[in-house]
């Protein structure tokens, strides 16, 4: 099944279930967008638009877009933007070819979204973030990542009982692919109560 087709399906389950499991991972990655003040914000693979929604309370100046291949997901966004009366823009179309301008935004987020991926495509889809991203302009990636033993065992025993799911979502070390790209790390941080949730800030280093 294709990858918007899976989404749609899970749209409105994920919209109810999975706001609440990281509410503490969206609170931070919202904080550390919205500490480089950007007037113009992306979020790639939007999904349920908590993280928009949260940014957008934050950054209420700043003109904000999401991005997703799955309408039902868009849906789930535009119901969430709605209800918290935030604005912003919701376009339908794939990470891997981003119908926006060169440097078209300051602050660029990606939650859950890389780790969908197989790796091989991943440069690909940091290329198009970075492309789309200003100078001096931050990126913040919330991807999943066991580096707890106990975490690590019980996700490599789940992906073999069930091998669709290592398919579908697998943990990434994000900073083995920061290599030559021009992005500087500024925070790398595991978010406590939101297990395996790792986040990094970055910043695109001019010159
Ligand atoms: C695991 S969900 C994460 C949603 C949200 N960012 C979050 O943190 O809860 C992944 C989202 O990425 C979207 N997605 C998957 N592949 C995509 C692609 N190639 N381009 C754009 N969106 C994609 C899915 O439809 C889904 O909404």
């Amino acid at each position: 099944m294709r990858i918007s087709k899976v989404y749609d399906v899970l749209a409105p389950m994920y919209g109810r279930v999975v706001p609440v499991l990281y509410e503490l991972a969206t609170s931070r990655a919202a904080q550390r967008l919205s500490a480089g003040a950007p007037a113009t914000i992306l979020e790639v693979g939007v999904g349920p638009g908590h993280i928009l929604t949260a940014v957008g309370k934050r950054n209420k100046s700043a003109v904000s877009v999401g991005i997703d291949i799955s309408r039902g997901m868009l849906n789930q966004s535009r119901r969430a933007l709605k209800k918290h009366h935030v604005g912003a823009n919701l376009v339908c179309g794939d990470a891997i070819q981003l119908p926006f301008a060169d440097g078209a935004f300051e602050g660029v987020v990606a939650s859950f979204l890389l780790d969908l991926f197989q790796k091989r495509n991943i440069p690909d889809a940091l290329r198009e973030m970075l492309r789309v991203l200003a100078p001096g302009g931050r990126i913040v990636v919330v991807s999943l990542q066991f580096s707890n033993p106990v975490l690590k065992q019980a996700w490599m025993l789940a992906s073999h009982v069930a091998p669709g799911l290592a398919k579908w979502i697998q943990p990434i070390d994000f900073r083995e692919f920061l290599e030559g790209t021009g992005l500087r790390v500024l925070r790398d941080e595991q978010i406590p109560g939101a297990p395996g949730t790792r986040l990094l800030t970055l910043v695109k280093v001019v010159g």
